[in-house]
């Protein structure tokens, strides 16, 4: 377990704000910022930092909590995970005390994919640098492709020997368990039970989660036997799910955001390349055609896409309707093509870093005016084919999101396709109204918050409905925000109003499961003296309790600027009257649960038999009438409402 300590030392330095940025594209607005959601695919940002309270609240997915919970809910860390990765990024040392085996097995599963591969990795990468056979075929490789020492070491570019059991071996001696091997897929089991290394006698290249850890390989072969398989690619694994990771995510994220664009290529040695030349905002798709999770993933840091394509004409075509997917995220997608036999890899060595850049923006085209040209130039003059091209382009122009930079495509293309503007967008129409039916069959009408909004008025997460939980979490609500305040009974006395709660609470049983965890978990502080703030529930490790708070927090009034004044307006006595909010919450908390045995008590009577147990239960019955009429004269005295 990571000591108290440190974990109090993460959370000082963490920098909500800017650790979220690190994935987020975000905005300032007023004392918060805002950004899209990278939970939901949202195009008007409803995702919200508080860097003042260090909390975030995604109100289009309903996500919210601290720089942990963010790390936790998006790179799937388990809580250590991201409680390392901030200290990781903070240069705090971590001090863990040290935990039985089998429950750091349990908890850490992924973690020990991670360790392994990056084990894997210095291994791979040592026997590149530091072994004759590396040198010698792997490193004389990497150089005639003209990979820089700096590439190799920042990619940890790697090789693995020509040897069945070079690698497994070593990792067992080394005590990496059989099982995380084989679920890395960096050996294979035999017939007979033992293992061997899948990659033998092949370059390396290892592929980075997003937070910059080896989650995989590629391998290539230095062979030109066309029966072996060029690339070998880790399986899918706990940590790695290709269709999630573009190949160099994790070294272009910041140049992307800087850039405002991003370069998609297809092969790992383009990646390298073109990176090389210092053009950092390049990734791979890797071999898979791309998945919409990786348009998303792009999506969260830029919404400009270009995409440099070798000039093989087969390759081109069958993309094109993959790349319709791209306009419907609400990308802008540029192609560029290269000369005849060039990928992006040999031709940017070809003519050095100026003149790819030259070539790029020379030329860079619009996808749909290059579609347009493509197909046009297939149809030839069959009337037909160019009744189909037309439509083809239409309905990519209709997955725009965008209506304005749709029907400036509309114009354009109307000049390619030499037909009327108003014809095309009467289709275009046509099109449109289609595709509204048919999600309105499927009512997957969703509400955007719109843009200009300010977030104080974006959407809430729906209301509680009207049942017994709202009443639990404002118990809550009021723990948070004033138990650690004092409370004046009439100048008579001072008290906390945390423990005085707790203590008017013993007696009720709390049904809501993240409400009875916060209210036992605030009880438990209490009992040891400390009076837990918001900050404490924020940090807390359990995902419930950091829900709840977050939720209860992110209120219109706490997240807008201007939260005092909202608050003062719409709850006008809340801090005013601050015994008749405190009291009004215990003691309408405490009547519902009488309410509620009382229902009980009823039922109950109605089906006793016997006199013996009707007498009970109608003595029972009078008593709680009695606690009933208690209470509500207690309300009546003291609450004006
Ligand atoms: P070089 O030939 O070294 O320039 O490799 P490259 O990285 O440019 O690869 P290429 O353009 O041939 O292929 C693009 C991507 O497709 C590669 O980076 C791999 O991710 C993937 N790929 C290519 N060949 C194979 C293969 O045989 N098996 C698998 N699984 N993936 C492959
Ligand atoms: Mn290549």
């Amino acid at each position: 377990m990571i000591t108290k300590l440190t974990i109090d030392r993460i959370m000082e330095a963490t920098d909500i704000v800017e650790v979220i940025g690190e994935f987020v594209q975000l905005k300032k607005r007023g004392a918060n910022y805002v950004g899209l959601s990278p939970f939901s695919n949202e195009r008007t940002p409803s995702f919200t930092v508080s860097p003042a309270k260090g909390i975030f609240k995604d109100f289009s997915s309903g996500k919210g909590g601290s720089a942990v919970t963010f790390l936790m809910e998006l790179e799937k860390f388990s809580y250590p995970e991201a409680l390392k990765w901030l200290a990781k990024k903070y240069s705090i040392e971590v001090e863990e005390t040290v935990e039985s085996t089998e429950n750091k097995e349990e908890e850490n599963h992924r973690e020990s994919l991670m360790i392994v591969s990056g084990y894997a990795a210095k291994f791979f990468h040592e026997s590149l640098l530091e072994t004759q056979e590396g040198q010698n075929i792997g490193l004389s490789y990497f150089k005639e492709r003209g990979f820089s020492n700096e590439t190799i070491r920042k990619f940890e570019l790697g090789y693995s020997p020509d040897q069945w059991e070079a690698f497994t071996s070593k990792a067992l001696k080394e005590g990496y368990q059989q099982q995380f091997l084989e679920e890395t897929g960096l050996s294979v089991k035999r017939d007979n039970g033992t293992l061997y290394d899948r990659y033998r006698g092949r370059v390396m290249f290892p592929i980075h989660s997003f937070t910059g850890r080896v989650i995989a390989f590629g391998g290539r072969t230095l062979k030109n036997d066309k029966n072996v398989p060029k690339y070998v690619n880790s399986p899918e694994s706990e940590i790695y799910h290709k269709s999630n990771i573009l190949y160099g995510l994790y070294f272009a994220k910041k140049a992307i955001r800087d850039e405002d664009n991003c370069y998609l290529v297809e092969g790992y040695a383009d990646v390298l390349s073109v990176h090389q030349a210092g053009i950092e905002n390049v990734v791979a798709s890797s071999g898979t055609s791309l998945t919409v999770e990786q348009i998303r993933l792009i999506g969260r840091f830029t919404k400009n896409v270009t995409i440099l394509y070798d000039g093989d004409a087969a390759g081109i075509k069958a993309s094109l309707r993959g790349l319709d997917m791209i306009l419907e995220e609400g990308l802008n997608v540029k192609v560029v093509l290269f000369p005849d036999g060039h990928d992006p890899d040999s031709y940017v060595r070809l003519v050095g870093t100026n003149a790819f850049k030259t070539h790029i923006d020379q030329n860079r085209k619009d996808f749909i005016l290059y579609k347009t040209d493509i197909l046009l130039k297939e149809a030839g003059n069959d009337p037909i084919r160019r009744a189909d091209v037309i439509r083809e382009i239409v309905e990519s122009i209709a997955k725009i999101p965008d209506s304005i930079k749709a029907s400036v495509f509309i114009r354009e293309c109307s000049h390619q396709l030499e037909i009327d503007e108003r014809a095309l967008l009467s289709e275009l129409n046509k099109m449109r109204l289609s595709k509204a039916r048919k999600e309105a069959q499927q009512n997957t009408r969703t509400i955007e918050p719109s843009d200009y909004l300010p977030p104080d008025e974006l959407p809430q997460e729906l209301p509680v409905k009207k049942e017994d939980s709202s009443q639990e979490r404002e118990i809550v609500r009021l723990l948070l925000l004033y138990g650690n305040k004092m409370i004046d009974w009439d100048g008579i006395a001072n008290t906390y109003i945390g423990p005085f709660m707790i203590a008017e609470l013993t007696d009720v049983e709390f049904e809501h499961e993240a409400s009875k965890k916060f209210v036992n978990q605030y009880a438990k502080e209490v009992e040891n003296g400390i009076l837990p703030d918001e900050q404490f529930f924020i940090h807390f490790a359990d995902k419930d309790i950091v829900d709840l708070t977050v939720t209860l927090l992110a209120t219109k009034y706490t997240l807008s600027d201007n939260w005092y004044e909202m608050h003062k307006i719409l709850v006008p006595d809340e801090q005013v009257n601050m015994k008749a909010t405190i009291l009004g919450a215990i003691f309408h908390l405490k009547k519902q649960k009488v309410g509620k045995i009382l229902d009980g008590l009823r039922t109950e009577l109605q089906k006793a038999e016997g006199e013996a147990d009707t007498e009970i239960l109608l003595t029972q019955y009078m008593h709680m009438k009695k606690v009933e009429k208690s209470i509500s004269d207690y309300l009546g005295s003291v609450i004006l409402k």
